[in-house]
């Protein structure tokens, strides 16, 4: 166990119409003017957004509606919301929604107290502040409602890249996982791809950690392979939607990697280049290239492998671990070759230039090398 400092700032409201208080945790935060971002039509669709807005009256919370964000929300959609939190002077901004909203909503807190481009903070100028974010989780898989991240891509560059900052840590989030019951059989299965992404990229990577850290690893991918077959089958179950919803907010709130020394997230860096040039679903990505990714990896760690698979699936050896997990993504319906969500293996080296770049901004650009980048693809046609 190395040094390490584990400051997670953000308070979690978790549980049944939890969404009911948020104008109370605003108005007691000393906020009262907000910017209310949300994607397209699932908020209204459940009757969510009525909800929020009554509880935002009763508060005396003032808001500024910004719907319209898109799954894999873009840079120009994001300018347009920095110029609106600015126009209209808001305190604070209040995100409802996936993944997608809540960073989104991060980068235009960011953007409103800045007095240049929003992306500048995408490309390594450092953040100096941001509006207070607080969020409203419809959808469980990223861990934004519980970290420091956010992840935009610019749609004319094709780069997805991210912001990490203490600034950008909700100040409050709501997990009611009652939110997550309408989220559909595919998102639910792409939401359980991300989660284990999360906490296997440090799983296997990190070149020192502890027992209690892997076994939390463990523990969550255990947790998130039972409470989704449940899902799957019945998508309202209560207590697998609520279990789950907490794995994926544990998986990535910087719990699993405390104390932990060089590990790095070369699955994500891969799967990011795929989005941002596809536009397909993060975790459908993820699903792709993760077992390409361990087939390359694993003879590195072969300890690692072979501990995951015994623990985890209960098989002995590496490759067994990774064909256990590959398995399951295809059972949950999750893709796990490039055709199947229509990229052509042409397109290898393409992709593989697009995430060399995104490898040297996150300082892992020596071991992945463009032609590396594209041997590790090439295991996933
Ligand atoms: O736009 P609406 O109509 O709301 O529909 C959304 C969207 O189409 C829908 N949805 C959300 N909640 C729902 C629902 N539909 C029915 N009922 C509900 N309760 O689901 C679709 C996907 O939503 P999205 O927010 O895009 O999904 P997710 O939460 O997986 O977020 C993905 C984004 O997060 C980034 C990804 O790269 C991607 O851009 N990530 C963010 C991270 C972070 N901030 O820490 C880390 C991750 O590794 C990831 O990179
Ligand atoms: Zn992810």
């Amino acid at each position: 166990m190395f040094d390490f400092v584990f400051h997670n700032p953000t308070k979690i409201v978790f549980g049944r119409r939890q969404e009911e208080t948020i104008g109370e945790e605003l108005k007691n935060a000393g906020m009262r003017r907000v910017l209310f971002i949300y994607g397209r039509n699932s908020i209204k669709r459940s009757g969510l957004f009525d909800r929020i807005t009554a509880s935002l009256d009763r508060s005396g919370i003032s808001y500024v509606e910004y719907g319209g964000v898109v799954s894999n929300p873009v840079l120009s959609h994001t300018r347009q919301g920095v110029e609106l939190a600015r126009r209209e002077g808001v305190e604070a901004v209040l995100a409802v929604g996936g993944g997608s909203v809540l960073d989104e909503g991060k980068a235009i807190a960011v953007g409103a107290l800045a007095d240049d481009d929003v992306w500048n903070y995408f490309t390594g100028k450092e953040v100096a502040g941001a509006l207070p974010v607080f969020t409203v989780l419809t959808l469980a898989a990223t861990g934004s409602e519980m970290n420091g991240n956010a992840v935009v891509t610019n749609e004319e560059t094709r780069q997805k890249y991210n912001i990490g900052s203490p600034h950008v840590y909700p100040r409050v989030s709501i997990l009611n996982p009652e939110l997550t019951i309408s989220v559909p059989r595919d998102y639910s299965a792409y939401g359980a791809v991300d989660a284990i992404a999360h906490v296997i990229e440090g799983y296997f990577t990190r070149q020192a950690g502890s027992h209690l850290q892997d076994r939390l690893v463990e523990g969550i991918i255990k947790t998130v392979i039972e409470t989704s077959n449940v899902i799957m089958r019945e998508p309202d179950n209560y207590p697998a939607r609520a279990e789950f919803m907490w794995a994926a907010t544990l998986a990535l709130n910087g719990l699993t990697t405390a104390g932990l020394r060089e590990y790095s997230f070369p699955n994500h860096m891969i799967e990011h280049s795929l989005s941002a040039i596809y536009n397909i679903a993060h975790g459908a990505g993820l699903a792709i290239v993760m077992p390409a990714w361990m087939k390359w990896y694993s003879a590195r760690a072969p300890e690692r492998f072979a501990r995951f698979a015994r623990e985890v699936f209960g098989r002995e050896g590496a490759a067994a671990g990774i064909s256990a997990l590959e398995e399951w993504f295809a059972a949950i319906d999750a893709p796990v070759r490039l055709g199947e969500v229509n990229i052509p293996a042409g397109d290898i080296d393409m992709i593989a230039a697009n995430a060399a770049a995104l490898a040297s901004k996150w300082g892992i650009g020596d071991l992945y090398r463009r032609e590396v980048i594209a041997e590790i693809l090439q295991l996933a046609v």
